[in-house]
């Protein structure tokens, strides 16, 4: 498959699939639980939830435990992730680039967790109008932030994690959402660390 840009084909190849054992883990899965009770605290009434760029599902999972009858869905552009999330009936799979995802359906929730980090950046635009489309009360930003625009090296990759402010930038691009909150999860939390995540939960007026 080709795609558009370096970072889909980077996040498509052999680097995405490598990724897949990095990411499982039953601490993250912990660490998951406890952050997203956090936020559906906050939003009680959610029943469906979209994640674009799901891995294998590690968030989806704490989603499904805590809110067992939401209707839950994943967009996921590596193969391999994507063979491991249709093991779950529970979850509904697009295998897609979120850079060509569309669909006419809408979700109460839709977030992002690492992953806009890694979008080409100048297809942010459209990404910000997407999740806007498709989320009909709530989006979820989880990622790293800074108030300009940095490039920093990946793993030994150049132009592959890119960091700014998200939630900034769709705020001033959508006056009908609203900040509802947000906050900063430590990668030395002493009970439940994230990767130094920053979060910020807006609405829809
Ligand atoms: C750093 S991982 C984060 C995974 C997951 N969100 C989590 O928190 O565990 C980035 C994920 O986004 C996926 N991804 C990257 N670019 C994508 C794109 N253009 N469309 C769909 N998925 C993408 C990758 O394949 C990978 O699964």
């Amino acid at each position: 498959m080709v795609y558009d840009t370096e970072q889909e084909q980077f996040w498509a190849g052999e680097f995405g699939d490598a990724y897949i054992e990095r990411n499982r883990s039953e601490s993250l899965l912990a660490s998951n639980l406890a952050f997203f009770s956090k936020v559906l605290s906050k939003i009680p009434s959610v029943s469906s939830v979209l994640e674009l760029g799901a891995n294998i599902g590690m968030n989806l999972h704490a989603i499904h435990l805590l809110s067992p009858q939401a209707r839950i869905g994943a967009v996921e552009i590596n193969e391999k992730a994507v063979r491991e999330l249709n093991k779950h009936n529970w979850l509904n799979v697009y295998h897609q680039s979120i850079l060509e995802f569309s669909s006419v359906e809408t979700w109460d929730l839709v977030f992002t967790k690492g992953v806009l980090i890694h979008l080409s950046p100048d297809k942010l635009p459209s990404i910000y109008d997407l999740l806007f489309k498709l989320s009909n009360r709530y989006i979820l930003f989880c990622e790293y932030y800074n108030p300009t625009p940095l490039e920093v090296n990946y793993r030994g990759y150049s132009n592959r994690l890119f960091k700014r402010d998200f939630a900034g930038e769709i705020l001033d691009r959508r006056m009908d959402l609203t900040l509802l909150d947000y906050g900063f999860v430590y990668h030395r939390d002493n009970s439940f660390p994230q990767d130094d995540m920053t979060w910020f939960l807006l609405g829809k007026r």
